[in-house]
């Protein structure tokens, strides 16, 4: 693949954290860690459009000893198309661990998301989209 070469002025300050960051991260050069920040503000820009085409996945800790929490969840699952598959895993005798394979437009995913972290029950949920 072709390559343009481009100079980047750094702080010393800054650029000595970014060294850090780097080496902590396992980068193999400063190249390939600037290239991978680009890619990721590209993707969040572009999946932050309400129409992006999207997939990605949510997951979620939840109770599953709070009232009607199953039912719910599975109510929202049957009724969004969005959701693609999940796996479940019992974390303890209360804690369950779902991680839900969504795709869709980027607005009805996130509000799909939204409305599964607004239950009563769902102690943290965390989404990661990707484009298509
Ligand atoms: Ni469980």
């Amino acid at each position: 693949m072709a390559v343009e070469r481009v100079g980047v002025a750094f702080e010393p300050e800054l650029l000595r954290e970014f060294d850090g960051l780097i080496r902590a991260k396992g980068y193999a050069s400063r190249s390939e860690a600037l290239r991978d920040l680009a890619r990721r503000a590209i993707i969040e820009s572009e999946t932050a459009q309400k129409d992006a085409p999207v997939i990605g996945a949510l997951t979620i800790l939840y109770d599953h000893e709070v009232r009607g929490i199953t039912s719910r969840l599975l109510e929202l699952q049957h009724r969004h198309a969005e959701v693609l598959s999940t796996m479940h895993l019992h974390v303890s005798e209360r804690a369950c661990l779902e991680v839900l394979v969504v795709r869709g437009r980027s607005n009805g995913v996130r509000a799909l998301a939204d409305r599964i972290r607004a239950l009563r029950g769902v102690k943290h949920g965390e989404l990661v989209l990707t484009r298509v």
